[in-house]
């Protein structure tokens, strides 16, 4: 029996309407246009309205996906959403949009690995259908960092944003899919990215919250150097895996961290800025939902076309990195 290739059948985006500008964010702690888009490129970042969370972002992004691939809910095998910002501990967020969709049948749980969990997700789903364990799933990366971030903190409250991306895999018909697929992590670097209460290990208390112990902390320096230590590589063996040269790649879509960040990968990589995907400025970092957001925006702005070679790639707190090779089409 030949064991089909899992590809992208559909995909979907949500952004919330509301939006707050650097302009907004120098009336709320000490910094400015000039330096937030001269140190990150971010200009603008939607935030979810206080009655919006993780799972409503999703489910929109879910319904688009499904209806761009013309597949049913009740015909997914599996869902699974890559967060780090879940609406609770448990139920998973994949578990509150199974029903919210009505995909009774499919499976449900959520991925956790930061920034790269949408990757990561997308990676082990396909290998599930690649094995023939299942034969139709949604993947989405979905976050409302914007409730985890301390707002007084300048260092971190001026990068992030909200969002969701989702897609719709499957069997591919012809020579489209997922070609090649890496993950990796380094638990040594965790401290550098985190959010230190809430867990077993230091529960939500008065003192926890009086030291904002809840809200994530970032060494952004120590990440910055990370992303441009490990990605490159990552991206040339994820390539090869492929069986392709880095000059095949018509598009590379990076997780949108730091617009410095990718420019530094383009020059490493000797590739172009050109034929990197870029959104940061609408959107800042969105954590798992960055690349589904911006591979969805690609499509649809028509920058890609059927069997183009394109290569997602990720890192987050973890630390974590994630990338996978693909010949768009179904
Ligand atoms: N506005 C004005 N000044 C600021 C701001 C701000 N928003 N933030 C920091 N500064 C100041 C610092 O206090 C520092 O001042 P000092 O020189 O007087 O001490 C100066 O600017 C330089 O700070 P650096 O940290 O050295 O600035 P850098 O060029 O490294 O840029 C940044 C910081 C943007 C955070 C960068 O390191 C980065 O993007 N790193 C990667 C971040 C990332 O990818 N994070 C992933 C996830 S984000 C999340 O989940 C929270």
């Amino acid at each position: 029996m030949t064991l089909p290739r899992a590809t992208i059948l559909g995909l979907g985006a949500y952004a919330p309407p509301q939006v707050l500008t650097n302009e907004d964010l120098a009336r709320m702690v000490d910094t400015s246009d000039e330096w937030i888009t001269k140190r990150t490129g971010i200009k603008r970042r939607h935030i979810a309205g206080p009655d919006q969370t993780t799972s409503d972002l999703a489910l929109i992004a879910a319904q688009q996906a499904l209806e761009a691939a013309r597949v049913r809910a009740q015909d997914l095998d599996l869902v699974v959403v890559g967060t780090a910002t879940p609406d609770m501990f448990f139920p998973a967020t994949a578990c509150l949009i199974q029903d919210r969709l009505g995909a009774s049948r499919a499976g449900a749980f959520d991925l956790l690995a930061a920034c790269s969990s949408f990757v990561y997700a997308l990676i082990c789903t396909s290998q599930l259908i690649a094995a023939g364990a299942i034969r139709t799933a949604l993947v989405v990366g979905a976050e409302t960092l914007s409730r985890l971030i301390d707002w007084d903190d300048r260092r971190t409250c001026v990068l992030i944003g909200d969002g969701a991306g989702a897609a719709v895999l499957g069997p591919s018909t012809g020579a489209f899919g997922m070609y090649g697929g890496l993950v990796g992590a380094d638990g040594s670097a965790g401290d550098v990215l985190k959010v230190p209460a809430g867990g077993s290990r230091m529960p939500i208390t008065v003192d926890a919250i009086e030291r904002k112990l809840h809200r994530a902390y970032m060494d952004g320096q120590a990440v910055f150097k990370l992303a441009v230590r490990t990605i490159p590589g990552l991206i040339h063996k994820t390539v090869a895996q492929a069986g392709w040269t880095m000059d095949q790649v018509n598009l590379i879509v990076p997780h949108q961290a730091n617009l410095r960040i990718i420019e530094a990968l383009a020059s490493q990589l000797d590739v172009p800025l050109e034929r990197f995907v870029v959104n940061i400025q609408e959107y800042g970092n969105t954590s798992a939902a960055s690349i589904p957001l911006a591979l969805y925006e690609a499509v649809q702005s028509g920058r890609v076309h059927e069997g183009d070679r394109i290569v997602l790639a990720a890192f987050g707190g973890g630390f974590t990195y994630a990338a996978c090779a693909w010949v768009w089409g179904s």
